[in-house]
């Protein structure tokens, strides 16, 4: 029997779409297991504030839909500091909360990995995150909801490219990842793909677009917004002196990648894993992240799980794909 009788659930860090299906289903497995649940508002700053809500059935309907997170999200200096994560643990106390479920991304799960060794507390987390960087899973939270908004958006930019004879340089989001532009940079048909994880470079970049189609005057190359050339600005800057001939324009697609109503895919991978990580704690697992590899629930230690997927094995065949692809 689980000691377990009443678990807090928070988001932290960037927002993702189908955060809200994730804490429906830990409020609703929890219910279901006769458990009392807390909902935690603004991540780790609402932990160390002790800003909690109770948290019912009706709390969580009519939300699976709602992209966002109604718990809110922050990303909490105070929780870095010992003395911080000192008072989370006295709030968590002090309000009884005997377990947390938390949903977000490698920052997330940094800092629940030093809640559950500092003070033995149980914590598992949720892989809620749009650039799909984590080990431990096929696909994040929020990923497949994004990657479909970027290819809504840029098929509407490709209309202009084409009616304009333009190249248009389109930046998408990952910071340390190039998974999201990997994936949309495919589906979109790119003439390139400018990721952290390959450098294409200046020259590379020059080199495709010097052996590319001739007879194509409108193309599309995406940049993802760590890529080492510093941006989308700095690849029109380089282009436009290397390439006078071309029409380019930039453009940034920036935080509507993170909203909007969750996918499908989307919704069904959080449900799941929401009901498994309540049940993950309750059989006594912590300090893990639940995903799911090749439809298997697998949980990984989260000092693994934060360590970037090595988007590198992966990277040089899909980037083949595009070479070939664009001819
Ligand atoms: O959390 C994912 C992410 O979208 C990154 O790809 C991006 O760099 C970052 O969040 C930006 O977040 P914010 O604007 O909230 O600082």
């Amino acid at each position: 029997m689980s000691k377990i009788k009443n678990i807090g659930v928070l988001t932290s860090g960037g927002d993702a779409p189908g955060m809200n299906a994730a804490i429906r289903a830990v409020v609703r497995a929890a219910i279901y297991y006769d458990l009392k649940v807390t909902g935690i508002l603004r991540g780790y700053e609402g932990l160390i504030n002790g800003d909690f809500i109770d948290m019912d059935r009706k709390s969580v309907a009519n939300i699976i839909q709602r992209g966002g997170t109604i718990l809110k999200t922050a990303r909490s200096d105070e929780f870095r500091t010992k003395e911080g994560r000192e008072k989370a643990h006295g709030q968590l106390l002090k309000n009884g909360i005997d377990a947390l479920i938390v949903i977000g991304g490698d920052g997330t799960f940094t800092g629940a990995n030093l809640l559950t060794t500092e003070f033995d507390f149980p914590v598992v987390g949720l892989p809620g995150t749009i650039d799909n960087d984590l080990e431990g899973t096929d696909f994040t939270i929020g990923y497949d909801t994004a990657i479909n908004t970027v290819i809504n958006a840029v098929d509407k930019i490709r209309d202009t490219a084409e009616s304009h004879d333009r190249l248009f340089i389109v930046e998408v989001m990952g910071r340390d990842s190039g998974l999201i532009a990997l994936r949309s940079g495919i589906g979109v048909g790119a003439e390139a793909i400018m990721i952290p994880e390959a450098n294409m470079g200046v020259e590379g970049l020059v080199t495709r677009l010097e052996t590319g189609r001739k007879d194509k005057a409108s193309k599309i190359i995406i940049v993802a917004e760590g890529d080492d050339m510093g941006g989308a600005f700095n690849v029109g800057e380089v282009l436009r002196k290397k390439f006078p001939q071309y029409d380019i324009r930039v453009s940034v697609l920036g935080h509507i990648q993170r909203g909007g109503k969750p996918s499908c895919m989307d919704r069904v991978l959080a449900s799941s894993l929401g009901v498994t990580a309540v049940e993950g704690l309750l059989h006594g697992h912590t300090g893990v992240m639940v995903g799911q590899k090749s439809g298997e629930i697998v949980f990984t230690p989260f000092d693994h799980a934060i360590k970037h997927i090595d988007a590198k094995e992966m990277t040089p065949a899909w980037l083949k794909l595009v070479e070939i692809l664009s001819l």
